[in-house]
């Protein structure tokens, strides 16, 4: 193992002499014949970084390398990240094989996913009960990280990933400790709970992360079955407006057990202070999927 890290801290290092941190730079493949390694496809970019395939020739086994630049003017919102993933150990989570902390960069290694569910949710309809099969998948994760307290702070369909066959959380950019008292808003509008618009206009002084998961976790439930974002509005102003005051209303069809739209309502509970916990979720997701519809 501390071979296979040091031919990969070798690569790495490498690789950023040579300037691989460009836009082009996965043509250039055959620069890196030399090496063990070699960078493959560009799979997404992202506010902070880039993500790379990572190709282990040796093997003949492909990762996913999250790069996140330190001299990014925001680096420290996400400068945690990589430390935080490492910890984090769970079949829902997605695996982090080595991270490698430089001068200059964070280089996050993980396994290679296939695709994320925003891809999937674009070209598929889920009836309530696939889509309560993907939630309790992804609540499992949850639920362990509150276990170890942590929140995510950024669950949405684009941070859902399959590996062979199941799905994964990923992305650790936005994840805090539990007990922090968070000041300033995060993650996507359309996922954002109303206690983080509070904070955003001073009208609370801080919020606390968990139940922003769970509110996260309401939203997204609700857009698998009906396949569009509950407030989602023209306007950020009006998007704003309906998070904080608009109730959850659900269209005639699908049509949807009650205790499917009681679930909803629960994880999206305007008052942070009442709001479902993971663990309830949990529960009531197995004796949804349980009972014989
Ligand atoms: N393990 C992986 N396997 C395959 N593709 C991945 C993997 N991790 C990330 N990606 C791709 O890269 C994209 C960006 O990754 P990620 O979500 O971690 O970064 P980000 O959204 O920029 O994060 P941040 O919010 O920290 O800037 C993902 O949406 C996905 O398409
Ligand atoms: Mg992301």
């Amino acid at each position: 193992m501390d071979e296979e890290k040091e031919e990969l801290r070798k690569f790495i290092d490498a690789a950023h002499k040579l300037e691989f941190l460009t836009e082009d730079i996965y043509k250039k493949d055959d620069i890196y014949g030399v090496y063990r390694f070699s960078i493959g496809k560009l799979l997404g970019k992202g506010g902070f970084g880039y993500v790379y395939e990572l190709k282990d020739k040796k093997i003949n086994a492909s990762y996913a390398m999250k790069i996140i630049l330190k001299s990014h003017s925001k680096f420290k919102i996400v400068k945690d990240e990589g430390a935080t993933q490492t910890k984090l150990n769970h079949s829902n989570i997605v695996t982090t094989n080595f991270l490698f902390d430089t001068c200059d960069y964070v280089a996050i290694i993980m396994e290679l996913a296939e695709k994320d569910l925003f891809d999937h949710a674009t070209k598929n309809k889920f009836v309530w009960k696939d889509a309560a099969k993907i939630l309790k998948e992804i609540s499992s994760a949850v639920s362990y990280i509150h276990s170890q307290g942590y929140a995510h702070r950024d669950i949405k369909p684009e941070n859902i990933m399959k590996c062979k066959g199941v799905w994964k959380l990923i992305d650790f950019g936005f994840a805090v400790l539990s007990t922090e008292k968070l000041k300033s808003p995060c993650c996507t509008l359309d996922y954002m709970a109303p206690e983080v618009l509070e904070v955003a206009n001073i009208r609370v002084d801080f919020y606390l992360g968990q139940p922003t998961d769970i509110w996260a976790l309401g939203i997204l439930l609700y857009e698998l079955i009906f396949g569009k974002l509950l407030f989602y509005r023209k306007s950020y102003k009006q998007t704003y407006e309906a998070i904080s005051t608009e109730t959850v209303t659900f269209p005639d069809t699908p049509e949807i057990p009650e205790n499917v739209k009681s679930l909803i309502e629960k994880m999206l509970d305007k008052n942070p202070k009442t709001r479902i916990t993971i663990e309830d979720v949990k529960k009531i997701l197995d004796e949804l999927l349980f009972e014989k519809t």
